[in-house]
């Protein structure tokens, strides 16, 4: 079944340098489907993946936060109880007082109809690129894209959530 986040939904988490789950709030554990904390707390937030997200919306996240930078994208997740549900997500780095990277948070809310729609074709596309020529043809695509949008793959995020504010995804 397909869950849809409400207009003032608010699902956030932080995660150690690795990824691994350190907090989470409760519409979190709604939408993920847990009942207590340690189903989640100190795990990898691959929990909560689902198996249509390309690997290379990953890399991109993993890339652009590792190198201090914040990341927009729309996420398919899936609960425990099987259940998916559209995100629109940002994740940002979290520093210590030295400049250092400690570890990373995110907060996702509702996402606009556009982008499901957008992203839902660039994914299906990037999977199947994945699997017959491997990661890199997927990131070379989504290059091509990013080209012909004259956008960063951050200013296309924004734009399409902004599609949505009237009458959005739900
Ligand atoms: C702060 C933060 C939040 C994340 N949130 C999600 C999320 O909601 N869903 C998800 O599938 N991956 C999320 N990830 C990415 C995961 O760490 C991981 O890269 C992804 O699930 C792919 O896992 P895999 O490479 O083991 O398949 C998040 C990472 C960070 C740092």
């Amino acid at each position: 079944m397909e869950l849809f986040l409400q207009d003032d939904t608010l699902i956030t988490s932080k995660t150690d340098m690795r990824g691994k789950i350190t907090y989470a709030n409760e519409d979190f554990c709604y939408f993920g489907g847990f009942k207590e904390q340690k189903e989640f707390i100190n795990k990898p937030h691959n929990l909560i993946r689902y198996e249509s997200m390309p690997r290379v919306a990953f890399k991109l996240l993993w890339d652009t936060i590792g190198s201090g930078e914040e990341f927009f994208a729309f996420v398919c997740n899936r609960s425990m109880k099987g259940d998916t549900y559209w995100v629109f997500a940002n994740v940002t780095p979290s520093y210590d007082t030295h400049g250092k990277i400690v570890g990373y948070y995110s907060v996702r809310r509702r996402a606009s109809k556009a982008g499901v729609e957008a992203l839902s074709t660039i994914y299906k596309k990037c999977l199947e690129l994945e699997s017959s020529q491997g990661m890199q043809a997927a990131q070379d695509y989504i290059t091509e894209i990013l080209k012909s949008h004259k956008q960063t793959w951050n200013e296309l995020m924004i734009s399409l959530q902004a599609q949505g504010e009237i009458g959005g995804y739900r």
